[in-house]
């Protein structure tokens, strides 16, 4: 069972700090549906980290999210996005396509989220977690924001990890 069904077309914007588990979602989906910055980022510097490359990174995100919606093919959106004129770039996208806009918003708590990220390979540090946390918004603000749903993943069935 899928976490979520979205309506064809869509755009699906996970919205969460690093280890609330927006990746470990994303992998229900076909791997070809995810977009996400730290792998232009890599791919352009050699590291997912490095800040240097989040400009080229954002620019290859946003050639295949335009190429995907023009298709009318659903697109998840595989980074914090906890920024507001991140989101409101994606918005704006999915309405240029005509696309719905749906978000997934990790309302994991933080003592959760910083559990996962020190259990995992890629430990992102502690007080970048914290201070990404607090820029968690709240599923109105979202609504206001333009997106058409937002789901909470605290409300989805998420299937059972192996
Ligand atoms: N529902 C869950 N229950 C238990 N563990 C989980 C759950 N979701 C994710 N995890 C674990 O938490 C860790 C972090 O998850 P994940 O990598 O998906 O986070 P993320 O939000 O993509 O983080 P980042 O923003 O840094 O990429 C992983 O080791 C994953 O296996
Ligand atoms: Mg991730």
């Amino acid at each position: 069972m899928l976490p979520l069904t979205p309506p064809g077309g869509s755009l699906i914007t996970l919205i969460g700090a690093p280890g609330s588990g927006k990746s470990t979602f994303a992998a229900h989906y076909p791997d070809s549906w995810r977009v996400c910055l730290d792998t232009y980022r890599r791919l352009a510097t050699d590291s997912e980290a490095d800040q240097t490359g989040t400009g080229v990174a954002a620019q290859i995100q946003d050639l295949l999210v335009d190429a995907r919606l023009n298709r009318g093919l659903i697109t998840l959106v595989d980074s914090t996005n906890l920024a507001v004129p991140v989101r409101a770039g994606l918005v704006a996208r999915a309405r240029y396509w005509q696309r719905p806009a749906l978000a997934v918003l990790f309302d994991v708590p933080l003592d959760i989220a910083q559990t996962q990220n020190r259990a995992r390979s890629r430990v992102v540090p502690e007080h970048v977690v914290r201070d990404l946390h607090q820029q968690l918004p709240t599923p109105e603000l979202l609504e206001t924001e333009g997106f058409a749903a937002v789901h909470r993943v605290s409300d989805l069935a998420l299937p059972a990890r192996s």
